[in-house]
């Protein structure tokens, strides 16, 4: 019996967060025996906001270093890098002519991002999640594991292949679900837990990274803006620090946040802090001596990435094919 097809991808923008971790990688690796899955950089998405050349080329590979340290098997897996197969870009310009203006002005990313661009900003911004849903469409995938943020990206992209689907019959693209993990969806940020834990922020204590020493992951965690009052409660919009704290450990432990809450009566803020703190070391730091030793032998990143996107590119071609056919153009 075939498996379904599960496909996700990470912007080699900076060097993956532990939200990048809890919200995607972590299911990745939890589900890759029960689908064929298919993951690989996204560099084509990454220059819609500026990027420097050498640290885009250096952190392109570091993330299918990370993949492989969190435990992606390249011998059941496809890793690649998005540019290598180039009908990404192929069939994102067929979709960007179904695709509806108001549609991607709804795009919050969109909002957001365009908003810290100024006067000039990139129109590749503004396509983005058309690039993503022919990521998606292009291997007939069934699942996506992705953090809370990229839901409206999954949802347009059902929409597109509904939309294909309806012109150019059923069986052009399969429907596409988002898999978001209930707690660790959106890990927020260390300073403002009101906001996602982002890659790019700029202030960097704010973003466990996964190349961060122990010794910075506890210092990070001990400078964790927490509520006023002293009680550990789960509770998003009342304790939102705090909660944030209790998320990220369920997430690690597998704990329920009540069964945490409740190890925690009579116990500090402190507390959960530092013991927050120590799960994370100990999820992170096997993890960062794997990347480390990976990004040592390049040979064999450019191996699997060689024979990752010959696979790709013979799956991807077989739905360009049936896309151009049914859209009427003319067989090369
Ligand atoms: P990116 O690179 O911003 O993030 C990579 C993945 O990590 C998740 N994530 C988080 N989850 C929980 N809490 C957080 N604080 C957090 N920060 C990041 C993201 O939701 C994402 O799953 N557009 C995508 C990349 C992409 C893609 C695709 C994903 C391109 N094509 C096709 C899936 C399928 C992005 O910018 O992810």
């Amino acid at each position: 019996m075939t498996k379904s097809v599960m496909l996700s991808a990470i912007q080699p923008t900076n060097v993956p967060t532990l939200g990048t971790y809890i919200g995607a990688l972590k299911n990745w690796v939890k589900l890759q025996d029960q689908y064929d899955c298919i993951f690989f950089a996204v560099d084509l998405h990454s220059i819609t906001v500026r990027q420097d050349p050498v640290k885009l080329r250096e952190l392109t590979y570091h993330a299918i270093a990370t993949y492989l340290a969190c435990g992606i098997d390249p011998e059941k897996s496809t890793l690649f890098i998005q540019s290598h197969v180039p009908q990404h870009a192929e069939l994102a310009w067929v979709l960007t002519c179904y695709a509806y203006m108001g549609e991607l002005n709804r795009m919050t990313q969109f909002k957001d991002k365009s908003a810290k661009q100024g006067a000039n900003i990139p129109a590749g911004l503004f396509t983005y999640p058309v690039l993503m849903a022919a990521d998606i469409l292009l291997y007939q995938t069934k699942l996506v594991p992705v953090g809370g943020d990229q839901k409206q990206h999954v949802e347009l992209t059902r929409d597109l292949a509904e939309r294909m689907n309806s012109l150019y019959g059923g069986d052009l693209f399969t429907m596409p679900e988002p898999y978001i993990p209930k707690i660790g969806g959106r890990v927020m940020s260390l300073q403002n837990p009101t906001a996602k834990m982002s890659k790019s922020d700029t202030d960097a204590s704010a973003t466990v990274y996964l190349d961060d020493s122990d010794d910075s992951i506890r210092k990070k965690f001990k400078r964790a803006v927490t509520d006023s009052g002293t009680e550990i409660a789960y509770d998003e919009t009342q304790k939102p620090g705090v909660s944030n704290l209790i998320a990220i450990q369920s997430a690690l432990t597998g704990q329920t946040p009540e069964q945490i809450v409740a190890s925690y009566v009579g116990k500090q803020y402190g507390h959960l802090k530092v013991e927050t703190a120590e799960i994370v070391v100990q999820a992170i730091s096997p993890i960062r001596t794997q990347v480390e030793h990976r990004m040592k032998d390049r040979a064999e990143l450019e191996k699997i990435l060689r024979r990752g996107a010959e696979r790709a590119q013979a799956q991807a071609e077989k739905t360009l094919k049936k896309v151009y056919d049914r859209i009427g153009f003319a067989p090369r």
